[in-house]
C-alpha cells in the first residue's frame, strides 16, 4: 500500500520565519559521495588506504564507488534544485586535485569541480567548498602527515591553487572539517585513517592543524576576491554524569578537549591547557611566533552538532581521567550511531559559541540522523530522522529567538552515503540511495524539508 500524501502543515515553522538571509543548505564530503577513487589520474588517499584493510570498516566496505557522484552530479543537483536547497556543501578531494599531494595539478580533477560549480551556478545553487574533509593524499601521509610541520607548506599550495580554480565563482569557503574528529579518530585512537595512534602522533597533529586552520583562512582570503571564509568545529553539549566535584571537573576536561580545543586558538585565546593539563605537553611542538599564527578572522564559524554527552569520572582513562557514559545505557533516545537524540544540545552548543567574543557570524554547517530506512513500495516513510530533523530545527528558532547570533543550518546530509568506519549502515540522507543500482528516492524527510523551504 502507498503511504497516503505526508501532510506537514501541523509543523508551524517554515524557513522564511527564520528571516530572508538565513542560510538553508545540505552538506557532503569527497570521499563520501564520489566514489571513482582511481579515475584519470586521481591519486590515492588515505581512506583509499584505510579502507584497503578490511579490518577496519564495517563489512569490509569502502568508498570506491559510495555514490558515484562523480559521474551523477548532474543527477543530484537537479534533485537538489527540485527539492527548493539553496546552498550545497560538498568538499575537494586533494588528492584528486594533487594526485600527489604537491606538484602537478591535475586537470581531469579541476575540470571535475569546475563542472560540479558551473552546474550548481546554473541551477541556482550556491556552491560552499570545504578545503579539507579528511581525505589527506597517501603521499603525504607517507611522510608523517599531519604530524610533520612540513603540512604547513603542503596545505599552503594546496590551499592556493584552490583559491585561484574556483574562487572566481566559489564565495563560500571552509577551510577544515572537524579538526578534533580528524585528529582524534585518525592520529590518538587509530580508528579512521591513517590509524595511527598515541599523544605522539596526536599533539602534533593538533598543532599543525591549528596552524593550517589559519593558514588556509589567510591563503584564502588573499586568493578568492570577496570571499567568505569560514572552518568548521564539531560539539556537543556537555553534561556532568553528577554534581560530584570529580564528575564536574572530568566534564570541564571533556568540554576543553571536544568542544574548545580548536576554535580557541583560532579566537587568540590559545590552547584551554587550564583545563586540559595534558595539552601542556603540546609545547615541544610550538615554535616562537606559533602563538600569532593561530589566529584568524574567519567570516564566519561553522559548528556541527548531533548529540550531547554525559561525562563522568574515569580512573582508568589515561590523561583525560573522562569518560563518556553510553546513551544506550542511560535509557534515552537514540539514533543509529547509539547517540542521544537531545534537541536542546543544539540551542546548548549555539549558546556556548555566542559566548565567545570575536565571532563574526555562526553557522550549523551539520546536523542530522542515522536510522533504519526501508523502502517499502517505492516510498522511504521516516518518522524518526523527520522528528529529529524538526525538533533540532525547533531549537535553532527558539535560540534565534531568544536573541542569539545564527545565520544558517545544513542537512547532514543530501544522500545516504559512505559513514567512515560505520560503512554504508547509518544512513543520513535525505535521499535515499539503492547502493547496488544508485536509483534515488527522497524520503519523507527529504520531501518535509522542500515544504519546509518553499518560497524561501
Ligand atoms: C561529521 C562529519 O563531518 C561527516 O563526515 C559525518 O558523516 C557526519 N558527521 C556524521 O557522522
Amino acid at each position: 500500500m502507498t503511504p497516503p500524501n505526508p501532510n506537514f502543515s501541523d509543523y508551524g515553522l517554515k524557513a522564511s520565519d527564520f528571516g530572508p538571509d538565513f542560510i538553508w543548505g545540505v552538506s557532503t564530503a569527497a570521499y563520501q559521495i564520489e566514489g571513482a577513487y582511481n579515475s584519470d589520474d586521481k591519486g590515492e588517499s588515505i581512506w583509499d588506504r584505510f579502507t584497503s584493510d578490511k579490518k577496519n570498516i564495517h563489512q569490509g566496505q569502502n568508498g570506491q564507488i559510495a555514490c558515484d557522484f562523480y559521474h551523477r552530479y548532474r543527477e543530484d543537483i537537479l534533485l537538489m534544485k527540485s527539492m527548493n536547497i539553496p546552498h550545497f556543501r560538498f568538499s575537494l578531494s586533494w588528492s584528486r586535485l594533487m594526485p600527489k599531494g604537491q606538484g602537478t595539478l591535475s586537470i581531469a580533477g579541476i575540470d571535475f569541480y569546475n563542472r560540479v560549480i558551473d552546474f550548481c551556478l546554473e541551477c541556482g545553487i550556491t556552491p560552499w567548498a570545504t578545503l579539507y574533509h579528511w581525505d589527506l593524499p597517501q603521499a603525504l601521509e607517507e611522510k608523517g602527515g599531519w604530524t610533520n610541520r612540513a603540512i604547513l607548506g603542503w596545505f599552503e599550495t594546496y590551499a592556493r591553487h584552490c583559491g585561484q580554480a574556483f574562487g572566481d565563482r566559489v564565495k563560500h569557503w571552509i577551510v577544515l572539517n572537524e579538526p578534533m574528529v580528524f585528529t582524534g579518530a585518525g592520529y590518538f585512537l587509530g580508528a579512521h585513517a591513517p590509524g595511527k595512534k598515541g599523544l605522539g602522533n596526536f599533539l602534533p597533529a593538533v598543532h599543525h592543524t591549528t596552524l593550517c586552520q589559519a593558514l588556509g583562512g589567510k591563503v584564502l582570503r588573499e586568493a578568492v576576491k570577496e570571499g567568505v571564509i569560514g572552518s568548521t568545529f564539531s560539539c556537543s553539549m556537555i553534561t556532568p554524569y553528577s554534581r560530584k566535584k570529580r564528575d564536574l571537573m572530568a566534564a570541564k576536561k571533556a568540554d576543553a578537549l571536544l568542544n574548545r580545543l580548536f576554535i580557541e586558538p583560532c579566537l587568540g585565546l590559545g590552547y584551554p591547557t587550564d583545563d586540559l593539563s595534558i595539552l601542556k605537553r603540546m609545547e615541544k611542538y610550538q615554535k616562537v611566533g606559533d602563538d600569532k599564527n593561530m589566529v584568524f578572522d574567519f567570516d564566519f564559524i561553522g559548528i556541527q552538532n548531533y548529540t550531547r554527552e554525559v561525562v563522568k569520572h574515569s580512573f582508568t582513562v589515561p590523561y583525560l581521567r573522562s569518560k563518556l557514559v553510553n546513551a544506550t545505557k542511560r535509557n534515552v533516545p537514540t539514533t543509529l550511531m547509539d547517540w542521544e537524540v537531545y534537541p536542546k544540545s543544539i540551542h546548548a552548543m549555539i549558546s556556548q559559541f555566542n559566548a565567545y567574543k570575536g565571532i563574526k557570524k555562526l553557522i550549523i554547517t551539520e546536523n542530522g540522523a542515522a536510522f533504519e530506512d526501508t523502502v517499502l513500495n517505492g516510498h522511504v516513510d521516516d518518522p524518526k530522522r523527520l522528528s529529529y530533523l524538526q525538533e533540532y530545527i525547533k531549537e535553532v528558532y527558539r535560540a534565534k529567538k531568544a536573541g542569539l547570533v545564527i545565520h544558517g543550518y545544513f542537512i547532514w546530509t543530501f544522500t545516504d552515503n559512505f559513514e567512515w568506519a560505520e560503512g554504508y549502515y547509518p544512513r543520513f540522507g535525505l535521499v535515499h540511495n539503492n547502493f547496488n543500482t544508485q536509483k534515488r528516492l527522497v524520503k519523507t524527510s527529504g520531501k518535509w524539508y522542500s515544504t519546509f523551504l518553499e518560497g524561501h
